[in-house]
């Protein structure tokens, strides 16, 4: 990657980390700073280029952080300014690149902007929060934690007034109509840029304003704000990136984006296309992830999408039909304590069944599909959930670092959340320390399938067709950047399958396996036949 370019991230690797989860430097229970400023090594040599820090900031943590109450401090678990500024030196002396959460729709209510804002109807901060005294206000909104939330709205007493929040009832919605708090979040952005970050995840952006009679969500005067952040961005932090957390079909989603006069975020997650891997795989059929795609209209060479199989929160099913939400929970979430909201609250290895061969699919295809993969940390070596801890906390637990006490990630009595120690998943079977030191171990694996990604990059800029053979169980698709021609082939069933494929655009092309550099047939006016393994997959390159 080229340190200086501003496209980065488009061929980057994103690795999500919860501080608290990953590695504890003093022996408190809780991961911080200097543990993860530990593990930089590790992170560089699993191959990714850009760390997704998860909320470090002051906070009671009903929210896991995301309920934030000093938006330009470190939470004391995680150490100390100092200790970011740390961090983050040595991660860009080691080449990589750190985004970070920032949560600009709510804050928690114990922020001291909403502890004045209740006590003193005069006080400046009273606007900086959206109140009524009707709380049958904006009524055509949903509700989005359904599993605990009954309304939008919430009476505070030392108010006397609803205030609103589309999240959890302690974490009030800030009031974007009010210019002060436009200040706010540009001055919070600038806090941590200047402190050298290279850019944010931006959480929850559709919901910033409400307007009656609307769904108050993807406003005109949301995109408004967030494009005006951009400029603010671009204009004193050239080069430093934003992110897009909106949780929409991707005609929605695309609006965040922007234009190029007129740009937004430089990414967007790509929420709809994830539950479809999943669904794909198990009905054996690629018919929902190439509609979807279909779906999804083109985006302008200077953006991105973002790719994930999961990350912190339970497996959103929001973007899918009923039918195919029952489908999912039937299949993937036959406990009720699986489920979450409008999802599913496991991790990757255990919803696959710790199949080796079906995490090595789901992760080849999101490696190849058009966006910048981003890595729920953990997944690399086939960590596992807890599905009796509260709320999301059961996908959040303790790296698993080697197969000592605490899993090698605290040394002391008592942790933050407990590690993971059943038979199948617990740390003593999945930890990274054995798994660096066995060759056909996942994390070896996804070490070396990261490292192909690198050199081709059509898989971060390229254009994609699809090469549709006969079989619903296959799906192919070519990604091209410029000379770069990669061909990429999944078989979702469990059966072999043999697949014909119509190249003709290639004709006379040799073929090499991107992963061994074994030569195969080149390409001839015949159909071009391949061989798939059960689940299993070809990253092909062409080259003319
Ligand atoms: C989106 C975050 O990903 C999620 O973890 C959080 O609960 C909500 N925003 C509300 O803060």
């Amino acid at each position: 990657m080229l340190a200086n370019d501003p496209f980065w991230f488009k061929d980057a690797v994103f690795y999500e980390v919860p501080v608290r989860s990953f590695f504890d430097s003093n022996g408190d229970g809780y991961g911080d700073f200097r543990g993860l400023t530990q593990k930089l090594d590790y992170i560089r040599d699993l191959g990714v280029d850009c760390i997704w820090v998860q909320p470090m900031y002051p906070s009671p943590l009903l929210d896991d952080g995301y309920d934030i109450a000093g938006f330009t401090e470190i939470h004391p678990d995680l150490g100390t300014v100092n200790d970011f500024r740390l961090f983050m030196d040595a991660a860009h002396a080691r080449g990589l690149k750190v985004i970070a959460d920032l949560v600009m729709n709510h804050t928690s209510d114990q922020h001291p902007w909403f502890q004045e804002a209740r006590r003193n109807p005069n006080s400046p901060k009273r606007d900086y929060y959206v109140w009524s005294d009707d709380p049958a206000k904006y009524s055509g909104t949903r509700i989005i934690f359904l599993d605990t939330e009954p309304s939008n709205w919430t009476f505070d007493p030392v108010a006397g007034q609803y205030f609103w929040h589309r999240f959890f009832y302690h974490q009030p919605d800030l009031n974007f109509d009010n210019p002060e708090v436009w200040r706010e979040m540009f001055d919070i952005a600038r806090f941590w840029l200047n402190l050298g970050l290279d850019g944010f995840r931006c959480d929850a952006v559709p919901y910033l304003y409400e307007r009656e009679g609307t769904n108050c969500e993807n406003l005109p005067e949301t995109h408004g704000f967030l494009r005006a952040l951009r400029k603010m961005v671009d204009s004193e932090y050239p080069g430093k990136i934003m992110l897009a957390e909106a949780n929409q079909w991707p005609e929605e989603v695309i609006e965040y984006f922007g234009t190029v006069e007129q740009p937004e975020f430089h990414m967007g997650f790509h929420f709809p296309v994830m539950p479809r891997l999943y669904m794909g795989l198990r009905r054996e059929d690629r018919s929902s992830i190439v509609d979807i795609l279909r779906r999804t209209p083109d985006i302008h060479e200077s953006t991105q999408w973002a790719t994930f199989l999961r990350n912190h929160d339970e497996l959103t099913l929001e973007m899918v039909t009923l039918e195919e939400r029952h489908y999912m929970w039937d299949e993937y979430a036959p406990n009720p304590r699986m489920r979450s909201n409008l999802g599913i609250r496991r991790r990757l290895a255990p919803l696959l069944d710790n199949d080796r061969g079906r995490i090595e699919l789901l992760n080849a295809l999101m490696l190849s599909l058009p966006g910048s993969p981003c890595i729920y940390y953990g997944d690399e070596i086939g960590m596992g959930d807890n599905i009796w801890l509260r709320d999301r906390n059961g996908v959040r637990t303790p790296m698993q670092w080697t197969s000592d006490r605490n899993a090698g990630f605290s040394t002391a009595g008592q942790l933050w959340a407990p590690v993971i120690n059943d038979p199948h998943f617990g740390f003593f079977h999945v930890n990274v320390y054995d798994q660096r030191r066995l060759s056909g171990s996942l994390l070896n694996w996804t070490r070396r399938i990261l490292a192909v990604r690198k050199e081709h990059p059509a898989f971060g800029r390229g254009s994609m067709e699809f090469v549709l053979p006969e079989q619903k169980e296959v799906l192919g698709y070519i990604r091209r950047y410029h000379e770069d021609v990669v061909l990429a082939v999944v078989n979702l069933s469990p059966r072999f399958q043999q697949a014909s494929l119509d190249l003709s655009p290639f004709l006379g092309a040799t073929v090499t396996d991107l992963f061994d550099r074994s030569p195969f047939p080149d390409v001839t006016e015949s159909a071009y036949s391949l061989t798939l393994q059960p689940h299993g997959y070809y990253w092909l390159q062409l080259s003319m």
